[in-house]
């Protein structure tokens, strides 16, 4: 059940029944040469709203922007400050709770959020602790690519040219949901680099078309349709595991 497109009387149908939500969280930045801005939020809605489709659950609106301050050297890119994006984690989760839901599964598709968003869970439990707010709120990070399958796969189809940013297993998944958006993009396998991430000129210095370690021209739909379906099938039975509360 997709959160936008039910009514209000659905929603509170969904409490009496149940209290888990599923919170896709993304990135709009720069992917490389052929990446789409908007991969990580894309790839994280879609396969949110198929994994609460699968497994009966309530799928909140993605929050689209995240922290992605090394990549505002490149034209596109958006970013929350950490800060910021702590009190949109925050209120996004705090006015859920006031209607019932207890249990939000944060599925990411963007490693520059991962400390953010476990700041955010804290600052959630410590309003709790110190200010008698809304009690009972458990908070779940997930990457969409953390399934063995997904590592399995892309270890198989890419090796060492999967790299850690603008990677051909995310750009294969946008081109399998979005078909019409894929481009064609001469490009040579990026040199092998360590991933360091500084500030958005040193980013640039280090990584000048985007890409870290990458060869994304290996991309393609059908490796994405197989990524997709292998992130989908583990993250439904860890969703449901999480929302019995075990
Ligand atoms: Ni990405």
């Amino acid at each position: 059940m997709r959160l936008q497109l039910s009514t209000w009387a659905e929603a509170e149908a969904y409490l009496e029944e149940k209290n888990g939500i599923i919170m896709p969280i993304g990135s709009t930045e720069q992917h490389g040469p052929n990446g789409l801005i908007g991969t990580d939020a894309l790839t994280a809605d879609a396969i949110a709203i198929e994994v609460a489709d699968r497994a009966n659950a309530m799928v909140a609106p993605v929050i689209p922007v995240g922290m992605a301050q090394h990549h505002m050297a490149f034209s596109g890119s958006i970013t929350l400050r950490p800060t910021t994006l702590v009190q949109v984690i925050r209120d996004n989760v705090q006015s859920l709770a006031k209607h019932g839901f207890r249990r939000f599964y944060f599925l990411n598709g963007h490693g520059g959020n991962i400390s953010t968003i476990n700041t955010a869970f804290q600052e959630i439990h410590a309003e709790s602790s110190l200010e008698g707010g809304e009690g009972g709120i458990d908070c779940a990070l997930r990457n969409w690519w953390i399934g063995p399958e997904v590592k399995k796969l892309s270890g198989e189809l890419y090796g060492d040219k999967e790299g850690y940013h603008a990677t051909p297993s995310e750009v294969s998944v946008t081109q399998y949901l979005f078909p019409e958006a894929i481009k064609d993009v001469a490009m040579e396998p990026a040199p092998k680099m360590p991933p360091r991430i500084g500030d958005a000129t040193d980013y640039r210095n280090r990584y000048p078309d985007g890409r870290m370690s990458s060869d994304p021209s290996l991309a393609s739909p059908q490796a994405g349709a197989r990524i997709f379906e292998a992130a989908v099938d583990f993250l439904v039975g860890d969703y449901q595991e999480f929302a019995s509360g075990e």
